[in-house]
């Protein structure tokens, strides 16, 4: 018995470096898992390579319509939808709010915003379809405080937080529950990009050398989490906040020696 057996999990964004972790781990327990990404090729070979209970479906998290067409081959594939990741997410080409222009910030608001918000919204009667079932929306620790030249991130994962907690009292008398994920600095393509104002990559810019943890999330690491807070040994938390970041946001570690 897998913990996610006759389980129908939606990973948007999961063809990408976490999401695609995710997607291999529900498999491996069990579920039937449908690949939600605007990725194509990707995602098609991600199926192919699992196989049996894994379904691609094209989606792009800021179209209705396309949520709508996503949600409803979850159901016509494997009966019902139990369980959404709102991983889709995107950062913004660093820059300082002066320099940022009005159409870069409509672009990451309408992902990492609009496209959790749209999950909700049409993931939510499909999860009452199947009597119940949970969310869980990947905000970052950068919904906790400012991170300069990152303004249209920053500002979309703290909205999904207030998303998260007023999705969780409206759906909780339907045993629908809704939490939020912070990773901190995991290591996929995602911090690969340039750094604020250097040419050093995300990465090379959050060294882990200083965390409690000193070393890289891994997108595993993040997946360990999702899978407990979706699974029923999950079943009082709603509306909660999981930071996973190896104490990134605990400030530097005193470098003692010891002998
Ligand atoms: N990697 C990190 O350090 C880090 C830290 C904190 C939070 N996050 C968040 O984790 C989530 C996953 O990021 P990742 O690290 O796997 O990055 P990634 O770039 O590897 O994956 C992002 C995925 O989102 C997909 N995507 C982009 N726009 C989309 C759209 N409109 N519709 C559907 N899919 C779309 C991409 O195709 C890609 O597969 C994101 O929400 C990101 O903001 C990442």
């Amino acid at each position: 018995m897998n913990r996610f057996d006759n389980q129908t999990v939606l990973v948007t964004g999961g063809t990408g470096g976490q999401g695609s972790s995710h997607v291999r781990a529900f498999h491996a327990e069990g579920a039937n898992v449908v690949i939600g990404d605007i990725d194509a090729e990707r995602g098609a070979a991600l199926a192919d390579e699992l196989g049996t209970r894994v379904r691609f479906t094209h989606l792009d998290v800021t179209d209705e319509s396309s949520w709508s067409a996503s949600v409803q081959a979850a159901e016509s594939a494997f009966g019902a939808l139990n369980v959404l990741v709102n991983n889709a997410g995107v950062q913004n080409p660093p820059a300082p709010i002066e320099n940022t222009d009005q159409a870069t910030w409509s672009r990451i608001l309408d992902i990492n915003l609009t496209g959790t918000f749209l999950g909700l919204k049409v993931a939510a009667p499909a999860l009452r379809r199947a009597a119940g079932g949970t969310i869980v929306n990947i905000a970052s620790t950068m919904s906790l405080g400012g991170t300069a030249h990152y303004a249209p991130y920053v500002a979309s994962k703290w909205a999904v937080r207030g998303l998260t907690r007023t999705a969780a009292l409206e759906l909780g008398r339907d045993h629908i529950r809704v939490n939020t994920i912070h990773p901190g600095v995991i290591a996929t393509p995602f911090i690969q990009e340039p750094a604020a104002g250097a040419t050093m990559a995300i990465a090379d810019f959050y060294s882990p050398d200083p965390f409690a943890i000193p070393r890289l999330g891994e997108p595993t690491d993040v997946t360990r989490l999702l899978l407990f807070l979706t699974s029923s040994d999950a079943s009082f938390i709603t509306g909660s906040e999981y930071v996973i970041d190896g104490g990134l946001l605990l400030g530097p570690a005193l470098q003692t020696e010891t002998a």
